[in-house]
C-alpha cells in the first residue's frame, strides 16, 4: 500500500514476520549500497523492537549475505548512560548484533556518553557523522526508527523543542524525556530527513491508535513527532505488524 503523502506502508502478520521482513530489507539495501558506492551506512534504533532484527542479521543465512567490513554503524538516538548500561542502545546492538559479525571497531560510531555533557556529545556526534558521510547534511543510507505509543520517534518527544520548532542542528541533546532515562541524544529531523532510506518498525496493539493518528490523522508534529519524518529525497517505509495496523484497516 503506497500512501505517498506519508510513506509506503507494509503490513505483516506478526512481530517475527516484521523482523524477517526488516532483516531482508536491510540486506537488500546494504548489497545495493555497497555495489553502487562501496559502503553502507546505517543508524540503528533503540527500544525493544530492533532486537529481533539484529538477531536475524547476526546469524545465517542473512549474516553471510552482508559484506560487514563495508558497514558504517551509527545510532539514531542514545540514552545518556554508560555504554555497558543494560538500558544503553549501544549495548543492545553490541549484544544482539555487533559482537557476532565482523564489523571493524573503527566503523562502529557509538554516541560518546561517557564524560562531558549531553550537549557536547551531540556536537561531537554531529561532527563524527559529517566527517564520515557524504553531503551536507550528512546522508545515511538507512535510518531505522521505532515509534512509541505517544508518537515519539528516536528521542523526539511530544511537547519538546525539536518537534515544535525543528532546528538546523544534526544531533540534539534531549532533557526530561518522558520515556526514561530522561537525558538522551537524538538525530534531528534535519539529519533524519536527509537519509536515502528511513525504515520505521512498529509492532503491537498499544501503538494502533497512534499509528492511525500519525498516518491518517491531521498533521500535528509537535504532538506526534513521528509525523515530522519525511525524507526530502529519500524513501520512507513503515513496516508494521497486524496488531499495530489494526486501526488502519477498519
Ligand atoms: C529509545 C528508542 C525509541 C524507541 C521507541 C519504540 O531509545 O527508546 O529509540 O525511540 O524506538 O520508543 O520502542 P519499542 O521498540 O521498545 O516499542
Amino acid at each position: 500500500m503506497a500512501d505517498h503523502t506519508r510513506g509506503e506502508l507494509v503490513v505483516v502478520a506478526t512481530p517475527a514476520d516484521l523482523a524477517d521482513a526488516a532483516a531482508r530489507y536491510v540486506v537488500e539495501l546494504a548489497r545495493a549500497a555497497i555495489e553502487q558506492r562501496g559502503s553502507f551506512s546505517i543508524a540503528l534504533s533503540g527500544g525493544s523492537t530492533p532486537r529481533a532484527l539484529h538477531q536475524r542479521l547476526a546469524r545465517p543465512p542473512l549474516s553471510a549475505q552482508i559484506d560487514w567490513p563495508k558497514l558504517l554503524v551509527f545510532w539514531s538516538d542514545e540514552r545518556w548512560l554508560p555504554p555497558d548500561d543494560h538500558e544503553s542502545n549501544f549495548r543492545l546492538a553490541r549484544e544482539t548484533l555487533l559482537d557476532h559479525v565482523p564489523i571493524p571497531a573503527a566503523n562502529i560510531f557509538a554516541v560518546p556518553t561517557v564524560g562531558g555533557t549531553p550537549q557536547a556529545a551531540a556536537a561531537t556526534y554531529a561532527a563524527t557523522l559529517a566527517s564520515h558521510l557524504p553531503d551536507q547534511p550528512p546522508q545515511l543510507d538507512l535510518i531505522v526508527l521505532g515509534m512509541g505509543p505517544d508518537g515519539h520517534t528516536a528521542s523526539l518527544f511530544p511537547g519538546q523543542a525539536e518537534p515544535a520548532a525543528p532546528g538546523t542542528a544534526l544531533v540534539i541533546a534531549v532533557a526530561n524525556a518522558p520515556k526514561p532515562p530522561p537525558d538522551r541524544i537524538s538525530f534531528s529531523y534535519r539529519l533524519i530527513n536527509a537519509a536515502r532510506n528511513v525504515l520505521f518498525l512498529v509492532a503491537g496493539a498499544d501503538k494502533a491508535a497512534t499509528l492511525h493518528a500519525v498516518l491518517r490523522g491531521p498533521l500535528d508534529q509537535p504532538r506526534l513527532p513521528a509525523q515530522g519524518v519525511f525524507p526530502t529525497h529519500g524513501r520512507l517505509t513503515w513496516l508494521v505488524d497486524a496488531a499495530a495496523a489494526s486501526a488502519l484497516q477498519r
